[in-house]
């Protein structure tokens, strides 16, 4: 199992729509949304997406068991494949409303509100959570966590393996700053081998997620396949056996040309998609022209998505046509 982590900000539908022309089968999650946003909210502005991007998994934030089994009931009908649960943020905002990262010290809360949406709907409910919070950093007060949420029949743990810090860090800082502990989530999956366990942080290279999977049942990579998202070019046949060809960069691109000029019909500036494609050729020859010209360019009134083929022009043929190699053995 190959996930791409829930992102504020990044993983909104159009980077889905643009990463599902790089992976058919990794698992793309929204960004958090808030139970009174959809409550209260534009629903069809939270919520609607394209059927390409699927399979989608939603991820909610709020700890109320009757708002989140109400929203787990709309999001199941809008089509969504999954419903993630977010016990990892740690921003003032969030903790103010008393859910994210700070769910850890009361995993009983968690266990209602996964209990609540698992009686609302028929799909996955899954939990993102950090190995701990400050003043419950133990091992034994992650291993309750699971143990105490995983009896509300939660179908699957993506484990950040970093403690947040609630005071005093900022979001990014909780990003970096906790040290990785790999070892407690592995812990965790030997001593609940019938739980399915996901581990996320810090892993950027294919090579890392499969070394990870000797000792768990899944990997999410966040950051990297922002940064990176040609990377995921070979996720399709490393980690879900698919015969696919992987797609070269061009073709991408191509893909992306009608449905920015789809999206343009509907009102949609298309710098909105065009920001999710700016680092396609990272490390490669003309990366920083790429970037540079899309840059300057997308924010200018009256642009098309002509501007991507415009663009291609400052890249050589050799890398908007070149393939990743598979590698021989696959692992998984
Ligand atoms: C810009 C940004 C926004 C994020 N937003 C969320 C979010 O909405 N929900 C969440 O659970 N985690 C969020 N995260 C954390 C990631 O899902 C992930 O747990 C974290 O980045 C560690 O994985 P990585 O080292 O592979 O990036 C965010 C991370 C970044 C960089």
């Amino acid at each position: 199992m190959l996930s791409v982590a829930p992102m504020l900000d990044w993983t909104d539908r159009h980077y889905r729509y643009f990463m599902r022309q790089i992976t058919r089968h990794t698992l793309l999650y929204t960004e958090m949304i808030t139970t009174g946003a959809i409550l209260y909210g534009d629903k069809h502005r939270h919520l609607d997406f394209s059927p390409e991007e699927k399979p989608v998994a939603i991820q909610l934030g709020g700890s109320d068991p009757a708002a989140l089994a109400e929203c787990a009931a709309i999001v199941e009908s809008w089509g969504y494949s999954e419903i993630n649960l977010n016990v990892g943020c740690p921003s003032d905002r969030v903790q103010n409303g008393h859910f994210g990262a700070c769910l850890m010290a009361t995993p009983e809360t968690v266990a209602r509100a996964v209990d609540a949406m698992k009686r609302a709907v028929n799909i996955p409910v899954t939990v993102k959570h950090r190995i701990g919070i400050d003043g419950l950093e133990r091992y034994e007060d992650l291993r309750r966590f699971v143990d105490v949420v995983a009896a509300a029949g939660t179908d699957r743990f993506i484990v950040h393996a970093r403690i947040a810090i609630l005071q005093g860090l900022s979001p990014k800082e909780n990003r970096t700053v906790p040290p990785l502990q790999y070892d407690l989530v592995y812990r965790l999956k030997e001593e609940f081998p019938h739980l399915i366990i996901e581990i996320n942080g810090g892993i950027t290279t294919f090579e890392a997620a499969q070394s990870h999977l000797r000792y768990v049942d899944g990997v999410m990579i966040g950051r990297a396949a922002y940064e990176n998202p040609y990377l995921f070019a070979t996720a399709d046949n490393i980690f879900f056996n698919s015969n696919r060809i992987p797609p070269t960069r061009r073709q991408i691109i191509e893909t992306m040309v009608p449905y920015i000029q789809q999206m343009r019909a509907r009102d949609i500036y298309p710098a909105h998609i065009l920001k999710h494609m700016l680092n396609l050729f990272k490390g490669k020859p003309g990366a920083k022209h790429w970037r540079r010209f899309l840059s300057e360019t997308m924010y200018q009134p009256g642009v098309t998505e002509t501007v991507l083929l415009q663009a291609m022009e400052h890249i050589p043929e050799s890398v908007l046509d070149e393939r990743p190699e598979i590698p021989e053995e696959k692992p998984c």
